[in-house]
């Protein structure tokens, strides 16, 4: 498949390096799909997974689960949400990819690497790692059943409990008509413990011949460029650091972008500076608060702040977080952080 006809407005080909945020269930919603990609920096965004189980999901479900289907499945700035199933049903997945392709999704990503176990129990994510065929004909099901201008993809861990695997898994998406892979550099064994081994990316990309995605553990700029030199791939996904640094997209677009002659870089505020967080807290609050189905709940606003909070806390030992855990309210909440 040529890679031009893959693009379809999701920047994955060749010639333009994509950036793009990924899928975290409980996380990146659409309020937070809305705020990160204000801050800017990523090609596009994918949904957070959507279960296909007994029966296929109905257009009102997706209309629910990503709202952005009525703005074009666009957020504000216009940076298309590509929707991602879960399933172990090759025909209920092609199913419920038609529904939301009739609703004008731009593609759709399939998840092979969920691995939680109520998921894996009921034949879906991870578990079907450990079945290369079943995993093809998912593909390729869902190929069939998606116009062919439109880009279907499959997002990966490295395997079960053997990374080797993945060499077969790139191979078998790829026999599918899978338009391109994104490998998230673990086995559903290793869950979410360090290191990423983005060596098997590496070698999973040698294996086939449409472009890769590398993800996992790339928390600075430094890790991009380990990572992109160690899995020779020029597309990215990121996932928690964007929460941790929401500059970090930019980061890395920039370094892309001037290495291909473009645009230099501008200076971005640094992940810890509290100042240019501040106007995204209180957007993403906004947002919050007009996303939620509970109402004009703003203790649910809260709560997703303080979520947000703790990713920068954790992995750049700001203390935002710790300031402002005990708090339930926003007003409470951004006293707190004023006085920094
Ligand atoms: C809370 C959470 C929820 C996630 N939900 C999904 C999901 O819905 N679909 C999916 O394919 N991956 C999901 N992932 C995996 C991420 O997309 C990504 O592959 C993983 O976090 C590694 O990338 P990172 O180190 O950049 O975060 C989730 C990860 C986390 C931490």
């Amino acid at each position: 498949m040529p890679t031009s006809s893959l693009l379809s407005g999701l920047e994955v080909s060749a010639g333009r390096p994509a950036i793009i945020l990924a899928p975290m269930e409980g996380i990146t919603d659409a309020p937070m799909r809305a705020m990160l990609t204000e801050i800017g920096g990523f090609s596009h965004v994918v949904s957070e997974f959507l279960r296909v189980s007994q029966t296929v999901i109905p257009k009102k479900v997706f209309r629910k689960e990503i709202p952005e289907c009525e703005n074009g499945f666009r957020t504000g700035k216009s940076v298309l949400v590509q929707p991602q199933l879960l399933g172990g049903d090759p025909s209920r997945l092609a199913e419920s990819a038609r529904e939301v392709i009739s609703l004008g999704a731009p593609g759709i990503d399939l998840n092979f690497g969920c691995p939680a176990p109520t998921v894996n129990r009921h034949d879906g994510g991870a578990t079907l790692l450990k079945y290369p065929e079943r995993l093809e004909m998912i593909v390729a099901a869902v190929r069939a059943a998606t116009p062919s201008h439109l880009p279907v993809s499959a997002k990966l861990r490295l395997g079960w409990d053997d990374p080797a695997v993945v060499i077969e898994n790139a191979k078998r998406a790829e026999a599918g008509g899978a338009s391109w892979i994104t490998i998230h550099a673990r086995t559903k064994m290793n869950g979410y413990q360090p290191p990423a081994y983005w060596e098997w990316i590496g070698k999973a990309r040698l294996g086939v011949k449409i472009p890769v995605v590398a993800n996992g553990d790339i928390w600075r700029i430094e890790d991009f460029r380990k990572c992109r030199e160690i899995s020779g791939c020029e597309h990215f996904m990121i996932g928690r650091s964007a929460l941790a640094d929401p500059w970090l997209a930019h980061r890395i677009r920039n370094e892309l972008v001037d290495e291909t002659g473009g645009t230099v870089a501008e200076t971005l505020p640094l992940a810890v500076d509290l100042k240019a967080w501040l106007p995204h807290l209180s957007r993403f609050a906004e947002l919050s608060r007009l996303f939620s189905q509970k109402g004009d709940d703003t203790r649910y606003a809260a709560r997703r702040v303080k979520q947000w909070l703790r990713y920068s806390e954790v992995h750049h030992g700001t203390n935002w977080f710790t300031r402002v855990k005990r708090f339930e309210t926003l007003p409470e909440i951004f006293a707190s952080l004023a006085e920094i």
